[in-house]
């Protein structure tokens, strides 16, 4: 069985989670349901990254321990995670042993490939990014993604020869132009490549909460070195290790350069397989706002969630704005959409439909016309591809079809069972692609009309169900 993992970025625990980490985990957890409908075996990881100084800060902030602090805070992930449907295969936290562990082995392997070697660190260092800075890099001496202001640092380091790995990297790109998707994010990263590598400093000395490096245990492994690392320790846990190497990890676009020239030159040094494909989505703003806690403009979950439920909330972040490009979060779209798509179109149509087919009955007519206007092999290519907004457009567009259908067979004057064969058997197809985009709303159709949704194979399967329920309202429009 061919098999499908899926990855998200571990999230620092320094808050509760918000849109923007909401937005990574549902287009992950919609892949995953994709594949799984596609019958492959999948594994969807999601989870935290809890060591490094911003965590230190705060947890110190609040007078407690890091772990203790990051303890508390996990459960408030995977409550938000659940409330919003999301079934990952497993969580990890980077603080639990087994992937201590792995880290520790990888150091040790990179150290005595001769690819880690002991030098000084003298530059800048913003903790909100947990990431080194040069003068250059900062505007006005602030860090040129937080504004604020990067603090200097000299201490003795352990560095990792990235420059090494500069050639391999340009090769890497060229040879497989999926590793870095989408296409305009690639040439982004190639060209900064071409630029030159400098080695980057895998240690600190100056705080104790991470990981000791084996091979020197007065320093602390820097956190991106740790937390890259997740992907591949995962895999290393019981009955996981067939899903390494990773077929796509789901980042944001902020952390692109960390997954794309860091992440396979450590693999490349330490002998392990790459990943297939990086794929960086863009950010969503808040009236034009980047949304961070900083601002006080975060979506909480809670919030998201009560606007419009659960299934509009994932439908609208992912049919808002393509997959790869930035969006701009409002109430009044996610309404709009809701109402217009979702109650208008969908909601109607599955109403219509199964209200009329319980009072007269359906029957499997000879020829069905109405299925055949499903493009189906475009909308799987879209989805095989990552594009999820194009997917959408073509479900709704073929929902379209069906209403106009419905308008212009007058079903409830003909009472014509055939008809409402035809239209029970495309929402059952309808049902499948919306899945995993809205599993909740599927499910209550599957019930309705007496199907599993299981393999696509069986997406237009003939409807074996003698009697139809009619549903109640699926989406209450909202004023
Ligand atoms: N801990 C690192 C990732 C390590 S992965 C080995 C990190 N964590 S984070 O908590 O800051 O979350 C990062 C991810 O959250 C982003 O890459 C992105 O996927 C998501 N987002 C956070 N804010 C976002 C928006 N405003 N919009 C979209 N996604 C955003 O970086």
């Amino acid at each position: 069985m061919t098999t499908f993992y899926v990855t998200t970025p571990i999230y620092y625990p320094n808050d509760v989670p918000h849109l923007g980490h909401a937005y990574t985990t549902i287009a992950a957890d919609v892949l995953a349901r994709w594949n799984k409908l596609k019958g492959k075996q999948v594994f969807f990881l999601t989870g935290t990254d809890e060591h490094g100084k911003k965590i230190e800060n705060a947890a110190s902030a609040e007078g407690k321990h890091p772990k203790e602090f990051v303890d508390n805070l996990i459960p408030k992930f995977k409550d938000a995670w659940q409330r919003l449907d999301l079934e990952y295969d497993h969580f990890i936290r980077t603080t639990d042993v087994d992937h201590e562990k792995i880290v520790k082995q990888v150091l040790q392997k990179v150290y005595d490939k001769g690819d880690i070697y002991l030098g000084e660190y003298e530059g800048y260092y913003c903790t909100a990014c947990e990431a080194y800075y040069t003068e250059k890099d900062l505007e006005n001496g602030n860090c040129p993604v937080h504004k604020k202001s990067a603090e200097k640092l000299k201490e003795k380091s352990y560095f990792f020869k990235l420059s090494k790995y500069q050639d391999k990297l340009l090769e890497l790109y060229k040879k497989n132009p999926e590793f870095i998707c989408p296409a305009n994010r690639r040439q982004e990263i190639i060209n900064r490549v071409k630029e030159g590598l400098k080695d980057f400093s895998i240690s600190r000395t100056s705080f104790d909460w991470g990981i000791k490096l084996p091979f020197d245990e007065k320093h602390i492994c820097y956190v991106w070195f740790d937390a890259l690392l997740n992907y591949y320790s995962a895999t290393k846990l019981k009955g996981k290790t067939k899903f390494w190497p990773a077929d796509l990890h789901i980042i944001g676009k902020d952390i692109l350069w960390f997954h794309t020239v860091y992440w396979p030159a450590m693999l490349m040094s330490a002998g392990i397989k790459l990943p297939k494909t990086i794929f960086a989505h863009g950010w969503w703003t808040v009236q034009s706002q980047k949304m961070g806690k900083s601002a006080g403009n975060a979506i909480k979950i809670n919030h998201l969630i009560r606007i419009a439920g659960v299934d509009s909330a994932r439908y609208f972040l992912l049919r808002e704005t393509p997959f790869g490009q930035d969006g701009d979060f409002s109430e009044e779209a996610l309404i709009e959409r809701h109402n217009s798509e979702l109650a208008d179109k969908l909601g109607n149509l599955i109403s219509r439909v199964t209200t009329l087919a319980e009072k007269y009955g359906i029957k499997k007519p000879n020829k069905n016309h109405l299925i055949d206007k499903l493009k189906f092999e475009e909308i799987e290519k879209y989805l095989d591809n990552y594009e999820l907004d194009k997917a959408i457009n073509l479900i709704f567009e073929f929902i379209d079809v069906c209403n106009e259908y419905v308008q212009s067979k007058k079903p409830w004057e003909t009472k014509n069972k055939e008809v409402l064969y035809e239209l029970v058997h495309s929402i059952q197809a309808i049902s499948f692609l919306l899945w995993p985009f809205i599993p909740e709303t599927c499910e209550k159709i599957a019930s309705l009309i007496g199907f599993e949704i299981k393999s696509y194979k069986n997406i237009t399967k003939p409807i074996t169900a003698k009697k139809i329920k009619k549903s109640d309202i699926l989406f209450q429009k909202i004023k």
